[in-house]
C-alpha cells in the first residue's frame, strides 16, 4: 500500500512541534469551518435508547432526504440509487470493488487525490495517468490523450470535480466531450464530487448525473465532509442509476453491516441547512483564495494559477526536490519561532518524475494565518536556496 503523501511529514510535524515551533497546516483538508448547528443538535437531542446497526444502504429517511437534496441540484436520482457510505473513502473503495477486477486499469487526470492510488492497490486495479498540466491550470487533458490510453483492460475514467489537489472545475463542455469518450467505450465514468458546493466566481457545477444517455455509465462518489466541515462523521455515498453497479456495491456494504447510526442523524439534519451558511462559507474561501494566490504570486520563482473550486491549489516552487524543501521546513527551519506544513505534489501524480518541484496548499486556515504562512514560505525560499 501507498503510503499517503499528505500524512507522511505527521512524524517530522510532532517533532517541530515538541521544539516549541508553531507548525502551520497548509497540507490537510480540514476546514476550520464550524459544523451547522443544526447538525450538532441533532446528535445531541435524540432520544435513541440502543444504538444499533442500521440499514446496510443506509437509512431510509436520510437516503430520501439526499434524493431530495440533488433534486434542488438539478440531479434526479431516486432514493434506490443511492447507498450511504462510511465517508466517500468508502464509496470509492466499494465503487472501484463493485465495477473492476483485479488487473483491470483506470485512467485518471494526473495529479490527482492520492488514495485513489490507495484504494486501486487495495483493489488490485491498474492507475493509468493521464497528464493535466500547471500551464493550462490543470484543464482536462485533451480526448485524444484519453483515447490512446484505453485498452480492452480499461473500465473507467475517474475525475475529481473540482478537483483535489489542482482546484479545476470542468465546464460543462469538458464533461460532455468526457462522456462521449466513455460511451463510444462502454467505459464506467467515476466522478467525485465532494467539493461540488465549493465553485467560486459565478461559476455552476455540472454534474455527472446531469448528462442525459450517461445513466448507465455515471457513478457519483459524494460525502458530507466538506460539505457541512464534518469529516469526522465519516459519511459519504454512492450514486448511480446503474443498477447492476448498486447491487454489487450494496453487497460490498452489507459486508460492512451498516454505515454509522449518529453521524447519518447529523447529516440527515446538516440537509436542512440554510443557503446563508454556504453563501458565508463560499465568501470565506474566496476571500481566503484571492489572499493566498496574489500572496504566492507575488514570490520569485513560483507558479499558480487560480483554482475555482475546492480549496486547494498546486503551487510549483524553485526548488529541485519539494520532498526534502518539505522535510527541511519541519526539520530545520523555522521564522520567528514558526513554519509551514506542506503537501509535496509527487504524490498526487503517478508518472515518475512528475510534480517533483510542487506542493499543494490547502486553503483552510483563516486569512491572517495563511499571510503569516506565505510570508515564512517566502523566508524558507530565500534561506533554502541560499545554502
Ligand atoms: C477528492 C476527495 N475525495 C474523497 C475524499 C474522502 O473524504 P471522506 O472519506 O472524508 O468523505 C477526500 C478527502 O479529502 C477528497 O479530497
Amino acid at each position: 500500500m501507498p503510503q499517503s503523501p499528505i500524512r507522511k511529514l505527521v512524524p517530522f510535524a510532532e517533532d517541530a512541534k515538541n521544539r516549541g515551533i508553531k507548525v502551520f497546516h497548509l497540507n490537510i483538508g480540514q476546514p476550520d469551518i464550524k459544523t451547522p448547528q443544526i447538525a450538532l443538535d441533532a446528535v445531541k437531542n435524540n432520544d435513541l435508547d440502543i444504538i444499533a446497526y442500521g440499514r446496510s444502504e443506509g437509512s431510509d429517511t436520510y437516503r430520501s432526504k439526499i434524493s431530495s437534496y440533488y433534486a434542488r441540484n438539478d440531479i434526479q436520482v431516486a432514493k434506490e440509487d443511492i447507498i450511504v457510505t462510511t465517508g466517500g473513502s468508502e464509496a470509492l473503495f466499494f465503487t472501484f470493488g463493485s465495477i473492476m477486477d483485479g488487473g483491470d486499469e483506470v485512467i485518471i487526470p494526473e495529479p490527482f487525490y492520492a488514495n485513489y492510488n490507495g484504494f486501486s492497490t487495495a483493489s488490485g486495479v491498474k492507475v493509468v495517468p493521464v497528464i493535466s498540466k500547471i500551464e493550462n491550470n490543470f484543464a482536462l487533458p485533451p480526448i485524444e490523450a484519453f483515447e490512446k490510453l484505453i485498452t480492452e483492460k480499461t473500465r473507467a475514467i475517474l475525475i475529481c470535480n473540482p478537483g483535489n489537489p489542482t482546484g479545476y472545475l470542468y465546464s460543462k463542455e469538458e464533461i460532455e466531450k468526457l462522456s462521449e469518450i466513455v460511451k463510444k467505450h462502454d467505459l464506467f465514468i467515476v466522478a467525485d464530487e465532494v467539493y461540488r458546493e465549493f465553485t467560486y466566481d459565478g461559476r455552476e457545477h455540472y454534474s455527472i448525473m446531469q448528462v442525459k444517455g450517461l445513466e448507465e455509465h455515471a457513478i457519483m462518489i459524494d460525502s458530507v465532509s466538506k460539505r457541512y466541515s464534518m469529516c469526522g462523521a465519516r459519511i459519504g455515498c454512492i450514486v448511480s442509476k446503474n443498477k447492476a453497479v448498486i447491487s454489487t456495491a450494496l453487497k460490498f456494504a452489507q459486508a460492512r453491516l451498516s454505515p454509522p447510526t449518529y453521524a447519518q442523524i447529523a447529516s440527515e439534519a446538516a440537509l436542512d441547512t440554510p443557503q446563508e451558511y454556504f453563501d458565508d462559507v463560499i465568501e470565506e474561501y474566496v476571500a481566503r483564495r484571492n489572499t493566498l494566490i496574489e500572496k504566492l504570486q507575488e514570490i520569485d520563482g513560483v507558479t499558480v494559477g487560480t483554482p475555482k473550486g475546492a480549496f486547494y491549489c498546486i503551487a510549483e516552487l524553485p526548488v529541485d526536490n519539494a520532498d526534502d524543501f518539505a522535510q527541511w521546513l519541519l526539520e530545520e527551519f523555522e521564522y520567528n519561532g514558526q513554519t509551514v506544513m506542506v503537501a509535496p505534489a509527487a504524490g498526487f501524480y503517478a508518472t515518475p518524475g512528475l510534480g517533483k518541484n510542487q506542493v499543494r496548499i490547502a486553503y483552510v486556515l483563516n486569512e491572517d494565518d495563511l499571510i503569516s504562512s506565505v510570508k515564512i514560505l517566502k523566508e524558507a525560499l530565500i534561506q533554502y536556496n541560499s545554502a
